[in-house]
């Protein structure tokens, strides 16, 4: 098969590597916006454009003619690639822009819960002007803030993280207001989160090993939130998760599924990752996106026991079953280098080096240049270190390892799947449960 991946990223990276892991996938060709060195290495042929220009990714489907597209980011998703692609027959891994408002709108996902009664939504209100706000936020006690468009989580501001008091809240609110003419009001959840992805052909639902992300920049959950700063998997369970959790995640994606397919006359056909919470009576659901995690795709997809290639013909052909999507059970841990700086003042152009890698460890390009020959900078995540393992303690030990292969103005979180870190989430759930 001749696969087209739209991408550039560390998530496009191991996504090509997978599919390259597939005797099925016989040419693998790549639409992006720079040079990814991992991806180019991967590719039959490697094309840079804009993946900003969907008449640009249809010439190019059109050209070249792939069995199927698989979509990386949200960007394009959210634009139509999909659609463009669809027109000229090309089917895709990544839904149409209509179902991709699951992930491009807040107000839509919540919105959609309430419609077809799904468990799961916080307490929350979509206002589109002011009336009722103020109100409303004080019955609700802590609240969060969500813009309604893509921000990269940059649009979301918490209560006791991000603003400290109600005024301070109603202002960002109206600020909202102004700015897009409709604001997301909700309650603050306590508790652990964890990011749930499934595959999803419009129908079936067949669902990934869970894994836990990073947001925050520094050690200890502290500073500025990030695109995700690394993330750990554990097998079939988290260790602060019990089956249940997982079983009503599970459900909240499948009924989900089963509202988009009725709501917008066809199927979602791609990646559903739930960002859920865990908390002291249950799961609820802080957002979904329509696409792959990243750091998170890096857990997983190195963990894929059946042919990806398969499978993605599967989801587009609306045949998926769970047997098309076997895993291993082994545990993952993956730390993402980043420029100094990150991700206010993130340093850019500068060069780094990187180490002859030890055995057992696989590192994927994320946003880095080529100068003169040279690795450089290139002000977002730069890097990212997988180590996979019987044990997570080892598959930290791995990850670690690597990332400190990395030369030149970049940091990292040293605490991502530690004994320590992971001690205190489970001991926080253990509280919160009572
Ligand atoms: P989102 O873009 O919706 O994923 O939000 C970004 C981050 O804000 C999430 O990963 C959470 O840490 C936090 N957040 C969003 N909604 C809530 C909520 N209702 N309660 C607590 N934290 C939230
Ligand atoms: N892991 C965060 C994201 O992919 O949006």
């Amino acid at each position: 098969m001749k696969i087209l991946l739209v991408g550039n990223g560390a998530r496009e990276h191991v996504i090509a590597e997978t599919l390259r892991r597939s005797k099925r996938c016989s040419e693998l060709l790549v639409f992006a916006n720079k040079v990814n060195p991992g991806m180019e290495a991967l590719a039959s042929l490697y094309h840079v454009g804009n993946l900003a220009d969907m008449k640009a990714i249809q010439a190019f489907g059109a050209e070249h003619k792939p069995d199927f597209a698989v979509l990386g980011p949200d960007n394009p998703i959210a634009d139509g690639a999909a659609d463009v692609l669809a027109e000229i027959g090309i089917p895709s891994v990544g839904p149409k822009k209509s179902l991709a408002r699951l992930e491009s709108s807040k107000g839509f996902t919540r919105a959609l819960l309430e419609k077809y009664k799904i468990v799961g939504n916080p307490r929350f209100r979509i206002f589109k002007n002011d009336e009722g706000l103020e109100e409303f936020v004080r019955d609700l006690g802590p609240f969060v803030v969500k813009t309604d468009g893509l921000t990269g989580g940059k649009g979301v501001k918490v209560m006791g993280d991000h603003f400290s008091t109600a005024e301070e809240g109603l202002a960002y609110a109206k600020e909202c207001l102004s700015a897009d003419g409709q604001v997301v009001i909700e309650e603050k959840l306590t508790g652990q989160e964890f990011s749930l992805m499934s595959f999803c052909d419009g129908e079936h639902v067949v669902d990934m090993p869970p894994v836990q992300d990073h947001k925050r920049a520094y050690d200890g959950d502290l500073g500025p939130n990030t695109g995700g700063m690394g993330s750990y998997s554990s097998g079939k369970l988290l260790p602060f998760l019990t089956e249940d959790d997982l079983t009503q995640a599970h459900a909240i994606t499948v009924a989900v599924a089963n509202a988009l397919r009725q709501e917008c006359g066809e199927g979602f056909k791609g990646v559903m990752y739930g960002g859920f919470i865990a908390v002291k009576n249950g799961v609820r659901l802080i957002e979904y996106n329509a696409r792959f995690g990243d750091p998170e795709a890096m857990n997983v997809l190195p963990l894929l026991q059946s042919d990806f290639a398969e499978l993605c013909l599967a989801i587009v052909r609306g045949t998926l079953t769970p047997e098309m999507a076997r895993f291993s059970d082994r545990c993952t841990v993956c730390k993402y280098a980043v420029p100094e700086g990150y991700p206010e003042k993130p340093k850019k152009g500068e060069r780094i080096r990187i180490k002859e890698l030890p055995e057992g460890v696989s590192a994927y390009y994320a946003a880095v240049d080529k100068k003169d020959g040279q690795i450089v900078l290139s002000s977002s995540r730069a890097m990212a270190f997988v180590g996979i393992a019987p044990t997570l303690s080892e598959a930290e030990r791995l990850a670690q390892k690597g990332v400190e292969c990395v030369d030149g103005p970049i940091f990292y979180r040293r605490d991502i799947g530690t004994e320590a870190l992971i001690g205190k989430r489970v001991e926080m759930m253990k509280e919160l449960r009572g």
